[in-house]
C-alpha cells in the first residue's frame, strides 16, 4: 500500500522503487548516518531514507544533471517554477497543473491520446531548440522528460534527445513531487555524483553507521539502462559487496532471481550467505498473469534491530 508519507521523486523514473518503499522500508536499518546509493535513478529511494548525509550517484550524467539543478535551485523554487512556466507558455503545451487549454474537439477526436496530440507540435519544437545547443539546459530537458512518452531521458549517438512525445503533461502530481522534492533536500546534506558504481564505491570512506543501498540494472529483466549490463558487472559489484560485509558496512541489495523462466544463478548462489527477503513486486502490471513468475528479492547483510 502505497500512503501519503511516501515521497515521489519529480523523474518519475522507468523501473523506479516508489511502489516498493512501503515493503522495503521496514527492512532497513533504523538508524543512518550516510546513505550511499550507487544507482539512484530517479531517487525515489533516499527521498525516503532518513538519514545524516546523502552519497549518490548513477552512470547516467543526464539524470544526474537533472538531480543536480533540482538540488541547486531548491531554494529558488518560485523562480525555477516561473521559468518551467516559460516554457511551457512559448511552446503552448498543456498545463494541467493550472488551466485546461484542450480544446474540446481534440478530446472528443481523441479520446485516449489528445494529450500527445495537443503536445507534439510544441514539444518537437522545443526537442529541436534543445538539440541545437551543446550545453543541455537541465531546465529544458526536464520539461521534456515531463511531457516525453514513458517521461524517460534517451538520446541517440549524435548525443540528440530522440524520445517522441508522451500522452502526458504537467499535472498536479508533478507540482506535487516536484515541491516535495525541493523541501526534503533544502534540509538534507545531499551530494551527487555521476561515475561508474565500481569508482564510486572505491573513493568513499564508510562506518559501521552507514547504510550502502544497491538497485543495480537486473542482468535478467530488460530495460533501456539494463543494456550495458552484463555478468562481468554484476560479479565485480557482488564481490564488492562481499568486501564491504567483511568490513561489517551494512546493505541492501535489491534484484530479481527469476524472471519469465529465467534465473539468475550467480545471483542465487550468492545470496546464501545473507538474509534473502521477499519482495511482491510491482515489475509486471497486477492484471498481467505473468506475474506469477518473478521474484523479487532484497537481500541484506544485518538485523533489523541495527
Ligand atoms: C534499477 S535502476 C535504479 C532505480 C532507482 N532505485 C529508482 O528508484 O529510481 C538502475 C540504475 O543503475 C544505473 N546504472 C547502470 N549501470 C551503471 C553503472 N555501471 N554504474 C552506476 N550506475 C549504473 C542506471 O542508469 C539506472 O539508473
Amino acid at each position: 500500500m502505497i500512503t501519503n508519507t511516501v515521497k515521489r521523486s519529480p523523474l518519475f523514473y522507468v523501473g523506479d522503487k516508489y511502489k516498493l518503499i512501503a515493503q522495503i522500508k521496514p527492512l532497513f536499518p533504523s538508524r543512518v548516518n550516510t546513505f550511499f546509493e550507487p544507482f539512484v535513478g530517479g531517487g525515489s529511494v533516499f527521498l525516503n531514507v532518513d538519514a545524516e548525509n546523502y552519497y549518490l550517484n548513477d552512470v547516467d550524467e543526464n539524470l544526474i544533471k537533472i538531480h543536480k539543478y533540482l538540488v541547486n535551485i531548491a531554494e529558488n523554487s518560485d523562480y525555477f517554477f516561473s521559468n518551467i512556466e516559460k516554457i511551457i507558455n512559448s511552446y503552448n503545451l498543456s498545463r494541467s497543473y493550472k488551466e485546461d487549454v484542450i480544446p474540446d474537439i481534440l478530446k472528443k477526436k481523441w479520446k485516449k491520446t489528445y494529450f500527445a496530440r495537443f503536445n507534439k507540435p510544441g514539444y518537437m519544437k522545443l526537442r529541436e531548440a534543445f538539440n541545437k545547443h551543446c550545453d543541455k539546459d537541465p531546465l529544458t530537458m526536464y520539461v521534456l522528460l515531463i511531457y516525453g512518452f514513458n517521461r524517460m531521458l534517451r538520446f541517440n549517438g549524435k548525443g540528440e534527445f530522440n524520445l517522441p512525445v508522451g500522452n502526458v503533461d504537467f499535472n498536479n502530481n508533478v507540482i506535487k513531487a516536484l515541491n516535495g522534492y525541493f523541501d526534503y533536500v533544502k534540509k538534507k546534506k545531499v551530494i551527487f555524483e555521476s561515475r561508474d558504481f565500481r569508482k564510486f564505491l572505491y573513493t568513499k570512506e564508510y562506518s559501521e553507521k552507514d547504510f550502502i543501498y544497491f538497485d543495480p540494472p537486473y542482468l535478467i529483466t530488460f530495460s533501456e539502462y539494463n543494456k550495458f549490463w552484463n555478468e562481468k558487472n554484476e560479479m565485480d559489484l557482488l564481490n564488492i559487496i562481499d568486501r564491504l560485509n567483511k568490513r561489517g558496512i551494512k546493505f541492501a541489495l535489491s534484484n530479481v532471481t527469476e524472471y519469465k523462466g529465467r534465473t539468475n544463478e550467480i545471483l542465487i548462489s550468492w545470496m546464501k550467505k545473507y538474509n534473502a527477503h521477499q519482495v511482491s513486486s510491482n515489475y509486471i502490471s497486477y492484471y498481467d498473469n505473468t506475474k506469477k513468475n518473478i521474484k523479487e528479492v532484497l537481500i541484506t547483510n544485518y538485523d533489523r534491530k541495527d
